[in-house]
């Protein structure tokens, strides 16, 4: 990858250390141009002008299949989505809920995983059930503790595919065929997998995956995708309907549900420049080399990253060590500093965006493809400046 020519390609890069990309990526030129062309091609001419009309029904099915094809499954499978968030609330709401069943989840989730269990808790009477993860923890004892947590009336394991506190990059699919073995299903958070990892959610064996658009893939906020395989599409109940969740309906009663397909969660208009948004970022990506070749660089800027820290006093690295479970999330503390000062100072001294996680605390360094590694060193620099000098008093 000609990383000096693909940064010229993202603006953000030039104006600060981007390692926020976990959050929300800088979205490159491309990305930026299709979204403001078609604001203003739509409002230019008028948006229910019929060129205009038809281009932005044929949106919808363009980014479907994108995502798709990213994702190694089916156009059909896949629910448009505002964020990662969205599709994992469509499933936990689709589902139906009796007092007393149980959901599995882990003690590194993000609050968009925990806080819509609690709310399943809290209106239904589940059990939700909590199991603790290290950042040392192997794929035995990750897919073993998840195991032992199962009951006879668990009905779902939540988790993140790689977590955002400490970057654990989960054995999803040893999980998904020990979840199988016992009735289980699997909902997989994936907002930080899009763009950072490949992936083919058909290979991996999942039920359910949902994830953004605005993070690693770099296109535009608002957007995402909920991956639900075809053959529990009929058993999710959809809480919002348009006339997408209809085959047939008309003005005198009759109403036959879509019961089968995934459009039935979308509702009716849709932000179509960020849409394509959407595909332009997905041919970006494949454009530089696709999910093999990015995921190769922030394999080996990460580990560079690693080693600069380690030699570091009073630097201590949470994240996963190098290897199966370790990710392009590289999260450290500094002793002498709680993470929220240390993330205003890096700012305030160098233009690094980086940004502070709890659980365990720590600040997160987001490596992606078009960092460099002059950036790896120049960060640990500054963080070893800043731990001998100590917070200001
Ligand atoms: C693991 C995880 N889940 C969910 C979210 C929320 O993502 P979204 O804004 O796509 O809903 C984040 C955001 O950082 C995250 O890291």
């Amino acid at each position: 990858m000609d990383v000096a020519a693909v940064r010229k390609l993202i603006p953000a890069t030039q104006k600060s250390m981007y390692l926020n990309t976990g959050w929300s990526g800088p979205s490159p030129q491309p990305v930026i141009d299709a979204i403001v062309n078609a604001v203003r091609h739509e409002n230019e001419e008028g948006p229910t002008t019929p060129p205009i009309a038809e281009a932005n029904r044929a949106a919808k099915p363009k980014v479907r299949e994108a995502y798709a094809q990213f994702l190694g499954v089916t156009p059909e499978e896949i629910t448009l989505t505002g964020n990662t968030t969205h599709g994992l609330n469509l499933v936990l709401s689709g589902m139906t809920w009796r007092e007393g069943d149980e959901l599995i989840t882990t003690d590194l989730e993000h609050g968009s995983g925990f806080v819509p269990a609690y709310n399943l808790r809290a209106r239904y009477g589940i059990n939700v059930r909590i199991v603790s993860l290290g950042a040392l923890d192997g794929v035995d004892t990750i897919v073993g503790r998840l195991k032992a947590a199962i009951t006879p009336r668990t009905r779902v394991i939540l988790l993140s595919h790689i977590m955002y506190t400490t970057g654990l990059l989960m054995p999803l699919h040893d999980i998904n065929r020990m979840a199988h073995e016992t009735g289980v299903q699997v909902l997989v958070d994936g907002a930080q997998t899009f763009g950072q990892i490949p992936l083919d959610l058909d290979a991996l064996e999942c039920d359910y995956y949902a994830g953004p658009g605005h993070k690693w893939l770099l296109g535009p906020e608002g957007t995402g995708a909920l991956y639900v395989r075809r053959d529990l599409l009929p058993s999710l109940q959809p809480a919002a309907v348009s006339s997408h969740a209809a085959l047939n309906w008309d003005n005198a009663g009759h109403f036959e549900p879509a019961s089968g397909s995934s459009e039935k969660f979308e509702l009716t208009s849709s932000n179509v420049p960020m849409l394509l948004g959407v595909i332009a970022a997905i041919d970006f990506l494949q454009g530089i080399g696709g999910m093999p070749a990015v995921q190769q660089r922030w394999q080996g800027l990460t580990e560079r990253l690693r080693q600069r820290l380690s030699t570091v006093p009073g630097v201590a690295v949470t994240s996963p060590p190098t290897g199966p479970t370790a990710s392009g999330l590289v999260t450290f503390t500094v002793a002498g500093w709680e993470p929220r000062p240390l993330v205003t100072a890096l700012w305030d001294r160098e233009k690094v965006c980086i940004r502070a996680v709890p659980f365990p605390a720590g600040v997160r360094a987001s490596v992606d493809f078009f960092n460099t590694e002059d950036e790896m060193d120049r960060l640990a620099g500054i963080v070893a400046t800043l731990a001998k000098e100590g917070p200001a008093a």
